[in-house]
């Protein structure tokens, strides 16, 4: 009795307080229903950033929000709700499917839910030393605790609804300590109910633990990320094993609310500025010309991803004067790290053909993931790492220069000074060997990967155009210790399946293979390594840091508040602010930064 009438009070005193915009919500395709609007923040991609920003800013009833998304809601759709359906969505609708160099195309999710609908589902945190690493990117500025371990640790389990193993799960070997986790928030994360039951994903970690000076972990979400372990998965087994994503977690249960409007289906084309500060967004579809307008009380804020996001500062005139000029482009604000310092990783995978009649016992989704370190990785591998990036680092400030993909030789010197600290003296993983059951080639597989790159690459339009997709340009390897690390991890993969308890579940390697690379006693040679590498890498579709929170003198966009430089009312909240790469999977730590980010 009480209650209902302090509600009633609370909600009277409310009522005249509500914008006129809050008429318009809900899930809408329809431009001529926004066009001409106002709402106090307009987000601009419905992906993972922008779906967590959204569902917290309208948490008050007072603020109104609508999220321009240039892809469909699919969340009914089992290539994006069905885990056992992972790359199916892969060059459909769904995907971006970005074109970049060297033949390789990274994909990103064009989808409600952004790439976290049609990802891989691994959950995994970075290390301690690598959150605390950020605020030295700001020059020690580290956005009032946000931008270290324990902000970003908090951020994270602000995110995560995790539901410890069940019995039959922790059967099949995975284990938790409650201490690290969170079991009331939106993202539902747990392992699958077709968790596999076989022998293979335990040996993985038997031989990695036992043979290869990697630490086993019970969990390993506490910060100490350079160790073997389960990981839980983004999903829910009480829910039939499907997807939990940002549509799912953030918008679904939110989708009522009378001051949130999405509308799907279209591409923000510009930003709008008077002088230099965001007032609104100008849209469209594709295939017409036609250009709507909604205007911005407070904020535009943009999460359109890591290629997106530069590209749209860069049709606005927010970029660098040099780019933006030969494009006949009127520049709005000189910031020139706009599409520089991009990072992707590469993958390959090793694979061994398992004994005659071998069963999985289980769908999975793929559970055990080793971070070996440097000196994890370098037990197995006479490869010196660490000297060749103290010998090297200077080259490689100044070859990325030279490309356009750095604002300075000297802030590059910076940067990788932080990052050689990181991998060669913080322990950071240096390569993810996430062990694979019925990948490549339908057998046991190791996808390997190179985590922490000094190659560093553009983002770039190439036309006034914005359907036109900007230019993607990683420069995958062109710093040759990342070929080196990416090397010590495959030949380190071939010896995990060379040891036993692993080595008695699988008869011969059928990628690359003995006839490719041939066994020398020692894992294979550097030039026949080389070789398929370079042929047969793919990306691992994480690309980051192309508006990075850095300071401006290291060429960063935005600042500890997630401002874009030298503007006003404009933030950005996706993967293209991270500066540096983490020695794990994205989304973990996406969601704290955005739960963070949505604090401000
Ligand atoms: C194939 C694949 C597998 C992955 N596997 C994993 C994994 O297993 N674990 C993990 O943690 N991470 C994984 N990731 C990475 C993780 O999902 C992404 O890093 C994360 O979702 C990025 O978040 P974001 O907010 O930057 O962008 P997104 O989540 O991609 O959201 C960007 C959104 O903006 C929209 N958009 C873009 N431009 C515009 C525009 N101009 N106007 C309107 N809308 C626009 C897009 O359509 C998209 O919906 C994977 C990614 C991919 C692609
Ligand atoms: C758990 O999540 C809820 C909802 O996001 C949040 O209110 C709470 O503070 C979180 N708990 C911890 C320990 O972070
Ligand atoms: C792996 O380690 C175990 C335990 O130390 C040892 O018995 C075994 O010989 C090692 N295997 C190889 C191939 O070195
Ligand atoms: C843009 O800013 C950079 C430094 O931030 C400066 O060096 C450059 O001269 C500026 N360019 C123009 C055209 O103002």
């Amino acid at each position: 009795m009480l209650r209902t009438t302090s509600l009633i009070l609370s909600l009277g005193s409310l009522l005249p307080l509500l914008p006129f915009t809050s008429a318009i919500s809900g899930l809408l395709t329809d431009p001529s229903q926004i066009n001409g609007q106002t709402f106090d923040y307009v987000v601009v991609g419905g992906g993972l950033g922008g779906l967590v920003v959204a569902n917290r800013l309208s948490e008050n009833p007072d603020t109104s929000v609508l999220v321009i998304e240039a892809g469909s809601d699919n969340r009914d759709d089992p290539r994006v709700y069905d885990p056992y359906k992972y790359s199916v969505a892969f060059g459909t609708e769904l995907d971006w499917n970005w074109p970049s160099s060297q033949g390789r195309y990274i994909k990103g999710g064009k989808t409600l839910g952004g790439s976290t609908s049609i990802n891989g589902l691994a959950q995994t945190r970075g290390s301690k030393a690598q959150y605390n690493s950020l605020s030295t990117f700001l020059n020690g500025d580290d956005g009032n605790g946000k931008w270290n371990w324990d902000g970003m640790y908090f951020g994270m389990l602000k995110s995560e609804g995790f539901s410890a193993p069940n019995n039959q799960q922790k059967q099949a070997g995975a284990s938790s300590n409650p201490a690290y986790h969170n079991t009331s928030g939106p993202l539902q994360v747990t392992y699958p109910d077709g968790i596999y039951h076989g022998p293979q994903q335990q040996y993985f970690k038997t031989v990695v633990s036992t043979n290869f000076s990697v630490a086993s972990s019970p969990d390993a979400d506490d910060g100490n990320a350079n160790v073997v372990a389960f990981h839980p998965n983004t999903m829910s087994w009480q829910d039939s094993d499907h997807r939990s994503s940002s549509a799912t977690a953030y918008y679904t249960p939110v989708s009522e609310r009378s001051n949130l409007a999405i509308l799907s289906q279209h591409l923000a084309t510009k930003i709008q500025f008077n002088g230099n500060k965001a007032t609104g967004i100008e849209f469209g579809s594709s295939g017409d010309n036609t250009r709507y307008t909604v205007n911005a009380g407070k904020e535009v804020i943009v999460s359109a991803g890591a290629i997106q996001t530069p590209a749209l500062l860069q049709l606005s005139g927010v970029g660098d004067p040099a780019l933006l000029n030969s494009l006949g482009i009127n520049v709005v604000a000189n910031v020139t790290g706009v599409g520089k310092n991009l990072q992707e990783q590469t993958m390959n995978s090793v694979g061994w053909t398992p004994i005659d009649g071998f069963d999985f016992q289980g769908q999975g989704p793929s559970d055990v993931i080793a971070y070996p370190d440097l000196l994890g990785l370098t037990s197995s591998s006479n490869n010196d790492i660490a000297a060749t990036i103290s010998s090297n680092i200077g080259r490689y400030a100044q070859d990325a220069y030279d490309a356009g993909a750095v604002v300075s030789v000297e802030a590059a010197n910076s940067i990788f000074a932080i990052q050689q600290d990181l991998m060669t003296k913080q322990n950071s993983g240096l390569v993810e060997a996430f062990f694979d059951s019925g990948f490549p080639n339908g057998g046991l597989g190791i996808d390997l990967w190179q985590l922490l790159p000094f190659s560093r690459g553009t983002v770039k339009i190439t036309s006034t155009d914005p359907f036109t997709y900007p230019e993607v340009d990683p420069r995958y390897f062109s710093a040759d210790v990342d070929l080196q690390i990416q090397t010590a991890g495959l030949r380190m993969a071939r010896k995990i399946f060379q040891t036993a308890p692993l080595r008695s579940i699988v008869t011969e390697e059928n990628a690359p293979g003995y006839d490719t690379v041939p066994e020398d006693g020692q894992g294979g040679n550097d030039d026949d390594w080389k070789n398929w590498i370079l042929d047969g890498f793919s990306s691992v579709h994480h690309p980051i840091a192309t508006c990075a929170m850095m300071s401006e003198n290291l060429g960063g966009v935005v600042g500890s508040d997630l401002k874009v430089y030298n503007t006003e009312n404009l933030r950005i909240v996706d993967a293209s602010v991270l500066p540096i790469q983490f020695s794990a999977h994205l989304s973990a730590t996406l969601y704290g930064l955005a739960e963070n980010a949505a604090d401000m």
